[in-house]
């Protein structure tokens, strides 16, 4: 007999509440994307090494392709969705965009939340700081220089 396990869970996602039935196996990531079309965050390789997938969760920084959706359960969690408010980019997108931070975008949304964390965490990080803060993150079109500019401008 096929058995899968189920069960509620309820979540805050930028601001607003979602109760959902879930599988016990479905992952974070395709439970936002999926369950709740939040597609902002992006899938790049499943497996923990792109950093496209990453979210706050409960303020931390996670890889949501590496959580099941059920461990989020009563968590308060940020997407990219979260960042711009009214319609007004943060400091931190706009200097992405000023900086050419971006040029496919796959990979931005992730760097985004990873270096709003960083942010949230040393106002002012020195380029070092700032690579590390965005090593879980992989890009493959900018070489990141621009990527840096843009962290560094919006820490300015
Ligand atoms: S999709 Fe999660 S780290 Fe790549
Ligand atoms: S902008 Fe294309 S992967 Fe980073």
């Amino acid at each position: 007999m096929d058995v899968v396990s189920r069960k509620t869970i309820t979540v805050t996602v930028n601001g607003e509440s979602y109760e959902r039935d879930v599988e016990a196996r479905r992952l974070l990531i395709h439970f936002l994307r999926d369950d709740l079309d939040l597609t902002g965050s992006h899938i790049g390789c499943d497996t923990g090494n792109c950093g496209a997938c990453s979210i706050l969760l409960d303020g931390v920084l996670v890889k949501s392709c590496m959580m099941l959706a059920v461990q989020a359960d009563g968590a308060t969690i940020e997407t990219v969705e979260g960042l711009a408010q009214d319609g007004e980019l943060t400091g931190l997108q706009q200097a992405f965009s000023d900086h050419h931070g971006l040029q496919c975008g796959y990979c931005t949304p992730g760097m985004l939340m990873s270096a709003t964390a960083l942010l949230r965490s040393n106002a002012h990080p020195d380029d070092d700081e700032i690579r590390k803060g965005i090593q879980g993150n992989i890009c493959r079109c900018t070489g990141y220089v621009n990527i840096v500019a843009a962290i560094r401008a919006a820490a300015e």
